[in-house]
């Protein structure tokens, strides 16, 4: 991987280019790495076409800060913007994309779908030298290198920053997760804090409906759980209708916990879905600035900052 932060005589910088829907985390990753940031401009035209406009000067390394949701619009607006950096000159691209869209459709459920995530990984591919993103929903795979096949596919994880965050808030919560693939993250939180925790299981019906079912057996001791009383937290990568936590919510009430808390690393709450979960009483919804949201509680940019620490020096 060669993302060059800046070479010995400090001339040739690396530049973060920012957009504006995404400028105080793109911000923050240029201060944390004490790197200049220009920004892209867009325009849309009436016919729903954007004009994008770079800044007249790059250097030969740039890194691309935005985050891909409304996916349709934002990898067109990526496209055209690595496409004319390169016009421009600029040898290496990294695109941090803290939410990578596109990566739940990783099979064809029925004949004739698509399948987007290896679809979109190898457009990205074609544009940029290296990717690094958070959390990406990773069913079936273990390696973001499987959906994007260049050098450089970079997961990083939020459960460091969750568990930070959690641990000035919490004494000794009790970690759950809604379904099994939020396994991964629940044990990375709870473990290190020697806090309890459990994975329910969930069955999916349809976008907004499905039923989450709890064991209520504490994976890390095996032993029964007892929520009655005790601060609960929610854990899952992604919230988009919300109906996995609220089934996931419904489930726990049933014990009279003393609280209970919601975080996720993407944010996107759609529709009524924060309501909802207000309505169901749930105390907290925390999220990270990977997708801007009234929820964000704490970022993951340090993260991201931190790895390309550790790139620019190699
Ligand atoms: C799925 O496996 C993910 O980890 C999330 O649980 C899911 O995307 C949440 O979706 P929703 O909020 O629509 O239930």
């Amino acid at each position: 991987m060669i993302i060059i932060l800046f070479n010995k005589t400090g001339t040739e910088m690396t530049l973060i280019l920012a957009f504006e829907d995404y400028l105080p985390q793109a911000e923050k990753l240029a201060f944390c790495l004490s790197l200049p940031i220009k920004q892209v401009n867009l325009h849309q035209f009436p016919d729903g076409e954007t004009k994008v406009t770079l800044p007249a000067e790059l250097p030969k390394n740039i890194i691309i800060c935005r985050s891909l949701n409304h996916p349709n619009d934002k990898l067109i607006e990526l496209i055209i913007t690595a496409s004319a950096a390169r016009e421009q000159g600029v040898k290496y691209i990294t695109l941090v994309a803290p939410y990578l869209c596109y990566m739940r459709q990783d099979i064809a459920f029925k004949t004739g779908e698509a399948i987007s995530q290896k679809i979109i990984g190898k457009l990205l591919s074609d544009y940029f030298d290296s990717v690094i993103t958070v959390d990406p929903h990773l069913h079936r795979i273990d390696n973001l290198a499987e959906a994007i096949p260049n050098n450089a596919a970079i997961t990083l994880h939020a459960s460091h920053a969750i568990s930070t965050f959690l641990q000035q808030k919490f004494k000794n919560p009790i970690i759950i997760g809604p379904d099994e693939e939020s396994e991964q993250w629940v044990k990375a939180i709870a473990t290190p804090q020697q806090w309890q925790y459990t994975i329910a299981t969930k069955q999916r019906y349809s976008d907004t409906k499905v039923d989450v079912s709890f064991s209520e057996r504490d994976l890390n001791k095996n032993t029964m759980l007892n929520l009655a009383g005790q601060d609960i937290i929610i854990v899952d990568d992604i919230a988009s209708t919300g109906k996995t936590l609220e089934q996931a919510v419904i489930q726990i009430k049933q014990q009279n916990p003393k609280s209970i808390s919601v975080i996720v690393t993407h944010a996107f709450f759609v529709d009524s879905a924060i309501k909802q979960l207000n309505n169901l009483g749930v105390n907290n919804i925390w999220s990270s600035d990977s997708i801007p949201h009234p929820s964000n509680a704490f970022s993951i940019i340090d993260t991201v900052a931190t790895q390309l620490k550790i790139d620019g020096a190699s």
